[in-house]
């Protein structure tokens, strides 16, 4: 890495080294591209794993924070109430149909919060009296201990156990063994990805919302959408699940929230909300006039019904080119799969040499699992920017063939 002088040095040795950070050093970014130190322009296809939604730099986030630095207020902590996050709670209840929100910092933070939620509710006269959880094959929740517990990830999971006792995986191909899990006397909850992203970006049919809605609904069990990576916008919809029609009891939002800034969200009924008396759950930072302001800006824009018809488009264009290219080439892509603008490509052979020989080609995408390379631009993304990701990405398959074609 250059190293230009004056600079301090960088020593990557005092940062743990729980990542394997690509080699550039960015030092900006510019809508849909990033800059890094010797002025390289890379075209960000992960947007920070589906965090930057609206690009970088962009003009309203910027209007919004400079604003909320204006009024001096960036922290009052929640002894005190501030205009911007009841703000924030309007608009995210209005967009959901949901009732009431609790603010966070992050999404392990968001799923952690509606499992404590989930506990309080049991026992209580609509609800389940187990204290269990259900979670699917494939899925990924977090790293916290209870979040990592519902993580469907054996090898984040084991150096770590003891975690959260009560959790259960079910095949989501098995609806036999989810019939027995959702039992009430062991569990009080359901947590599922409408579209599993870490997991290789699997999307779960409708029918199956529909069918573990009304199970859970039935005996008292909630249902947590966790939309961190799928909702607000990226599917071309508001929400992840609304297409299939089923509402949940709880819905775990974090990544894109605020543009960049961490914030996470558990937006739920007002029968949850009913068992959470105050001191109940707390946090410092969370839902902070400053984050949420930004935040607002944010969900206005997202929620925007013409801004997710453009997000449909672009998804269907980004698609069309990757069938396109599946048609050229069937052997070395599998499978394509996905809605709106996240998208996952299972290629043959494996999918870390693609995301690296794309950074070559100055295009960044992230792997979901061992076989996917997934694409997540910004839903701001404009056509040519397409156009120069999937030949960027063709570039990419070719240059790893060889080993794998
Ligand atoms: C579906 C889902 N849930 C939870 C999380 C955890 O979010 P965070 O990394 O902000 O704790 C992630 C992160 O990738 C996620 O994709």
């Amino acid at each position: 890495m250059a190293h230009r002088a004056g600079d301090p040095v960088l020593n990557e040795d005092a940062l743990l080294g729980v990542y394997k950070p690509a080699a550039p050093l960015f030092e900006g970014g510019e809508g849909s591209w990033l800059i890094d130190e010797d002025g390289r322009r890379f075209l960000d296809f992960t947007s920070g794993i589906a965090v930057t939604s609206l690009g970088h730099g962009a003009p309203e986030i910027r209007e919004a924070a400079l604003a909320a630095l204006e009024t001096g207020l960036l922290h009052t902590s929640n002894l005190y109430r501030t205009r911007p996050p009841r703000e924030l709670a309007m608009a995210l209840t209005a967009k959901t149909g949901l009732d009431r929100v609790f603010f966070c910092n992050s999404g392990g933070e968001a799923v952690e919060a509606a499992l404590k939620f989930s506990r309080r509710w049991a026992g209580t006269e609509e609800g389940a009296r187990g204290r269990g959880f259900v979670a699917l094959r494939g899925s990924f929740h977090g790293r916290l201990f209870g979040s990592l517990a519902l993580t469907d990830r054996p090898a984040y999971r084991e150096p770590f156990e003891p975690l959260m006792p009560g959790a259960h995986f079910v095949d989501p191909d098995d609806l036999e063994a989810m019939d027995r899990a959702l039992d009430p006397e062991a569990v009080c909850a359901l947590i599922l990805e409408p579209i599993q992203g870490e997991g290789g970006v699997r999307p779960l049919p409708a029918a199956f919302l529909r069918q573990v809605r009304e199970w859970t609904r039935e005996r008292g069990i909630l249902l947590i959408f966790d939309e961190i990576q799928c909702g607000l916008g990226r599917t071309g919809y508001f929400t992840a699940h609304e297409q299939a029609g089923v509402r949940p009891d709880l819905l775990t939002l974090a990544k894109p929230l605020a543009g960049g800034l961490p914030m996470g969200a558990v937006v739920m009924t007002e029968a949850v909300a009913g068992a959470m008396q105050p001191g109940d759950h707390g946090t410092t930072f969370g839902g902070g006039p400053f984050v949420a302001s930004v935040a607002l800006a944010v969900v206005r824009r997202l929620g925007d019904p013409d801004f997710l018809v453009d997000v449909r488009a672009k998804g269907a264009r980004l698609r069309q080119g990757l069938e396109t290219l599946r048609a050229r080439h069937p052997r070395r892509i599998r499978e394509i799969r996905g809605e709106g603008l996240i998208l996952g490509v299972e290629v043959s052979g494996e999918a870390a040499p693609v995301v690296e020989a794309a950074l070559d080609r100055e295009l960044l995408l992230v792997g979901a699992g061992p076989k996917t390379v997934r694409l997540l631009p910004p839903l701001t993304v404009n056509d040519e920017e397409i156009d120069l990701g999937l030949e960027r990405f063709a570039g990419a398959l070719l240059d790893t063939e060889d080993s794998h074609g």
